[in-house]
């Protein structure tokens, strides 16, 4: 496929962009799909094409990566922490409402870690506020929430293809919409802000370069041909790594609403009785590259001195209690069981030391 791509002279934003794109568009029954050049990126364009402005707020949960909150400021906009559910780890629907303000714009919903937010209250806030709301599906590509594909329930749904994500096209993003003024705009903001008549281009706008090569595409086209398997396989996996992780007591696993489908895109415990870096530096030590979940934002030290007097306490607890283990497509059931054995040794020792 390398040479094909060589061959055709276009290595950039070509047909096998289109293609992939159009695969996307296909398994998600969305009219439009939007390859870019990462997951930040897919929700940085997203924000701009919204019109978020200056001073703006943008409701998202306490408990995500960086980069839900970052896109937010990068736009000199406000990000507004809402804490999360102890169970699913994803935002508190019902501690939303009390955060709009008349400078609220968005919504931004994270499927954590694959798991389905609880999309219909979000949903009906949105639209009593009139708030656009946007998908941070980065880690969801193929849950379900209800019937319907995460990423196709708000106005825009954004993916990742980063290594960590169900499919990868090395760096990499998607933009989902039914909106074609939206798409429309997010094409060109991808592309510098030039739009062409087919002969000529005009730069209607201040874009960006968000374009996503074409070897890329073709990694991903490779991987969408393939992705029922992906997923079949993935859900095998975990179902067996959480019936042996279940028979730790201190271990909880997170937890998915009754109606969502989730294709878990790591595996993230909770630990009852220890702190997860001593955790964390124990397995290191064993060799089984463990690390945090992902982050309380208002305790990191860039958005801290912001948000001092601010409290989120589950994803506080979140941020000190949860680890996540090594889950890949290709692990082996001795690699699992080696993984639960070690941490149940390594929950021990920090108990009786
Ligand atoms: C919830 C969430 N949002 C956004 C991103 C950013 O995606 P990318 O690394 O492709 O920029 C990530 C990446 O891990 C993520 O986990």
């Amino acid at each position: 496929m390398l040479n094909e791509i060589l061959d055709t002279g276009f290595l950039t934003q070509g047909k096998y962009v289109t293609l992939f794109e159009n695969k996307i568009a296909e398994y998600l029954r969305i009219k439009y799909a939007v390859a870019v050049s990462s997951g930040t990126a897919a929700l940085h364009l997203s924000l701009a094409a919204v019109g978020l402005q200056e001073k703006d707020e943008v409701i998202i949960p306490a408990y995500t990566f960086p980069a839900t909150a970052n896109i937010v400021e990068m736009l000199k906009a406000k990000p507004v922490f809402v804490d999360v559910d102890p169970f699913t780890f994803n935002i508190d629907a019902g501690k939303i409402e009390k955060k709009i303000t008349p400078r609220t714009k968005a919504i931004i919903p994270v499927h954590l870690f694959g798991n389905p937010a609880d999309m219909d209250p979000i949903m009906k806030i949105a639209q009593k506020h009139n708030l656009a709301v946007i998908e941070d599906a980065a880690g969801a590509f193929g849950s379900s929430y209800r019937n319907k594909k995460c990423g196709t329930i708000g106005n825009i749904g954004c993916f990742s293809f980063h290594p960590r994500k169900i499919i990868t096209t090395f760096e990499g993003g998607m933009i989902v919409t039914d909106d074609n003024l939206i798409n429309q705009k997010l094409r060109i903001l991808r592309n510098h802000g030039l739009k062409s008549d087919g002969i000529f281009s005009n730069l209607l706008e201040c874009g960006y370069n968000y374009r996503m090569s074409e070897v890329q595409a073709a990694l991903g086209i490779i991987q969408m041909d393939m992705f029922q398997d992906i997923v079949r396989k993935r859900k095998d996996l975990f179902n067996i790594y959480a019936s042996l992780l279940m028979k730790i007591p201190e271990v909880f696993m997170q937890k998915c609403l009754p109606d969502s489908d989730p294709v878990w895109q790591a595996l993230v415990i909770y630990l009852q009785n220890a702190h997860s870096r001593e955790i964390i530096r124990l397995l290191r030590a064993s060799r089984i590259e463990a690390n945090i979940g992902t982050y309380a934002l208002h305790l990191t030290d860039y958005y801290r001195t912001r948000y001092r007097n601010t409290r989120y306490p589950v994803a506080h607890q979140l941020y000190e209690r949860c680890v996540a283990l090594p889950f890949y497509n290709e692990m082996t059931l001795s690699e699992m069981k080696q993984v639960v054995k070690t941490l149940k040794e390594k929950i021990y020792e920090v108990q009786t030391t």
